[in-house]
């Protein structure tokens, strides 16, 4: 396993991080049994990983996580979960306490007395200014008193794709956080332009998220997602074929489209952990071997940047 240094928290954390939410939900969303769930985090551990990330809007992951790890020395692993109020409201109805509840909550489930990063989960741009002037000083008593370590923010990328929770944070109080958990892959370059080189410069952890998530493990899907794109001229129609559109990355050293995004994911400097949400060990182990291996051809990485980098949509 390949270790970097998550930002300015210094902790040195797996390249491949493991995380409990998205399409496969720790396995609750494809029906895993307790043990077979055990037996995936435990061979997380056994394979190098040691970050985990979690959420108290995760069902039941992070009750999953806290059994699962249980007897495992805590020195031994980084754990991160998150917590946000209500979803759309402009004005946000909770009190800063919820906040405070939910870690508890948080620690009594994942059975730890502290959490490494805390995130604010997914708040929408307009919800900054409550972000920082409401909430903010609570998670900072919370780090006083030891539950937390440090502190940072996740994107809701599917309303934000232009990354405008994250460019207004790290512009405007890039102090403030510690960790920052963004959305970057092959179809979803756009961080590149000012969020990553932003985190970069001011030293802030990068945990990069959904890197391969739903349209690239599906043919079907990725090839009506690049007949959109072409259709309304957001990449040439000659670009790529229409069937098997990024099949072309799988050469060498690249052995599927999926190890292809993994790798991607994982090459800007500005990033210090690709999560893999997978429910089977073999995916698993298939994910960290593409991460262990050497980048994509420049060649390959040059043609995607070419197709893809502009486009600012949830893919
Ligand atoms: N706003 C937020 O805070 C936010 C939003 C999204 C995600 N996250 C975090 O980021 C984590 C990663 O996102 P994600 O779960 O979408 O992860 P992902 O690793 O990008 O995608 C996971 C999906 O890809 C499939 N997959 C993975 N490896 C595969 C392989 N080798 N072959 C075929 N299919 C494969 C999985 O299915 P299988 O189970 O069949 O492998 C699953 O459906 C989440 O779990 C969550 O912790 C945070």
């Amino acid at each position: 396993m390949i270790y970097r240094t998550l930002g300015r928290t210094g902790l040195r954390v797996s390249l491949a991080s493991f995380g409990t939410g998205g399409p496969s939900n720790l396995g609750q969303a494809k029906g895993l049994s307790a043990s077979e769930q055990d037996a995936l985090i435990r061979r997380c551990l056994d394979l190098g990983i040691n970050l985990f990330d979690t959420s108290k809007s995760y069902g039941g992951s992070e009750m999953i996580l806290g059994r699962a790890l249980r007897g495992v020395p805590r020195e031994s692993y980084h754990l991160v979960t998150k917590w946000w109020g209500s979803q759309a409201a402009d004005v946000l109805p909770d009190e800063p306490a919820e906040l405070r509840a939910s870690v508890d909550r948080s620690l009594r489930r994942l059975r730890t007395d502290y959490v490494d990063v805390m995130l604010f989960h997914g708040p929408l741009p307009g919800q900054y200014g409550q972000m920082v002037e409401r909430y903010f000083p609570e998670m900072e008593r919370l780090r006083e008193e030891g539950k937390l370590r440090f502190t940072g923010f996740s994107e809701r990328f599917h309303a934000d794709p232009e990354h405008r929770l994250a460019k207004i944070a790290l512009s405007s109080d890039p102090g403030l956080w510690d960790v920052a958990m963004i959305k970057y892959g092959i179809l979803n370059q756009y961080a590149a332009r000012e969020v990553l080189p932003l985190a970069q410069e001011h030293g802030v952890g990068i945990m990069n998220m959904a890197a391969v998530r739903i349209k690239l493990p599906d043919p079907r899907l990725l090839e009506e997602l690049i007949a959109d794109w072409k259709a309304r001229g957001l990449t040439p129609a000659d670009g790529v074929p229409a069937k098997d559109p990024l099949g072309w990355l799988v050469r060498g050293e690249v052995d599927s489209v999926i190890s292809a995004a993994y790798k991607f994911a994982a090459d800007h400097p500005a990033i210090s952990t690709v999560l893999t949400g997978t429910s089977s060990v073999e995916h698993l182990a298939h994910n960290l071997a593409a991460l262990e291996r050497p980048g994509l051809p420049e060649a390959d990485t040059k043609r995607v940047v070419d197709l893809f980098s502009h486009i600012a949509e949830y893919a």
